[in-house]
């Protein structure tokens, strides 16, 4: 337990305004595949003693959501990798004032695991699905492992998960004939397709603006071969995807331009990277030690007060388009996306 004293309840706003609601906490940095745009092939992982543990983690959602954090959204690595896993959705569900738990999978493990997140009290899941074709898929994430992902899907259906969404990743050079494919099988299976811009967070370091495949490009071919696709009236500011619908109804497609079109103009989330460092910004340069400061017995108020002064110091913008523009000294898989 963290300590009892009063906090400050004011909400997280930073410099330019923006109220911080969502959290987003990776609880590993480990991965059962290796997608080139996220992890290099071989990596040295973080030992498990300098990994937060689930009360740990626990504590620091319970402190932000009493400073008004609503939603919070599990990643990794593969989050699911992280041994139950359940048990952590359980802990935060537990939490007064979390309205929304979300989880970022691969979805290999998902068959296994989709029953005990459901019961544990997991309200949304978004899985990653680049490919359908085996071949690419394996050489997208250097493993096999496509088959388990679609058994994973039918699963979390079949255990009532509702409003699943697919992420994919576009790559040039590769992922242009997945396009209609994936838009297709979203459609038919009552999924939410989002295409997400290669962004430079690749472990590897090799990330080239010509590996990008805008999402307007993308909009461009399904409107064409799939179904006109129009706006959507209604669009959440802080969510990153912009939405449309199918002209015949069936079905909507996002598309997360993170590198055409920056969206942290009403950016609303705080992370958490699994070795318990607070990041303001998926780009940022800068982390706040908090795995220190809830190891050393400071109470509830000394660590909201570092997340403030964390979230005070949030850019205005990621800056990828600035030619002064610094790659993060971590890959996804070490921030969670
Ligand atoms: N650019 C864009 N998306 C990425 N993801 C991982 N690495 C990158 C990258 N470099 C995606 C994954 C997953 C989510 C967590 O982020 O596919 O859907
Ligand atoms: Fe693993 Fe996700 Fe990174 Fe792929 S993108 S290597 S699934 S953490």
């Amino acid at each position: 337990m963290g300590s009892q004293t009063a906090i400050d309840t004011a909400p997280l706003i930073d410099s330019f305004g923006r109220v911080h609601k969502n959290l987003r906490i990776s609880v590993t940095d480990r991965c059962n595949i290796r997608c080139f745009y996220c992890m290099p092939e071989t990596v040295e992982f973080l030992p498990h003693k300098d990994i937060l543990s689930f009360e740990e983690i626990a504590r620091v959602v319970r402190v932000v959501a009493a400073a008004g954090v609503d939603r919070v959204r599990i990643t990794g690595g593969e989050p699911l990798v992280r041994s139950q896993l359940h048990k952590l959705v359980g802990m935060v569900r537990a939490v007064e004032g979390i309205k929304d738990i979300a989880i970022t999978t691969n979805g290999i493990l998902l068959e296994d695991q989709a029953q005990r997140l459901k019961d544990a009290g997991l309200d949304r899941l978004n899985i990653s699905l680049d490919t359908l074709d085996p071949k690419m898929y394996e050489k997208i994430a250097r493993r096999k492992g496509l088959e388990k992902v679609l058994k994973g899907i039918v699963q979390a259906q079949e255990v009532g998960f509702k409003d699943i969404r697919l992420n994919a990743v576009a790559l040039a050079g590769i992922t242009e004939t997945e396009i209609v494919p994936l838009a297709l099988f979203a459609r038919q299976n009552d999924l939410t397709l989002r295409f997400i811009e290669f962004m430079p967070l690749d472990g590897d370091q090799a990330w080239q603006t010509d590996q990008v495949i805008s999402g307007e490009t993308i909009r461009g071919v399904i409107s064409e071969k799939v179904c006109e696709l129009l706006p959507t009236k209604e669009t959440v500011r802080s969510q990153p995807a912009v939405d449309f619908r199918y002209a015949d109804g069936q079905g909507s497609v996002g598309f997360i331009n993170s590198v055409s079109s920056p969206f942290c103009g009403a950016c609303d989330r705080l992370r958490i990277t699994a070795d318990g460092r607070l990041r303001n910004c998926l780009f940022g340069t800068e982390e706040w030690n908090l795995i220190d400061t809830l190891r050393s017995g400071a109470n509830d108020q000394t660590l909201l007060e570092i997340i403030r002064s964390g979230i005070l110091k949030k850019k205005a913008g990621h800056g990828t388009d600035d030619v002064e523009f610094k790659r993060p000294g971590r890959a996804m898989y070490q921030i969670g996306g």
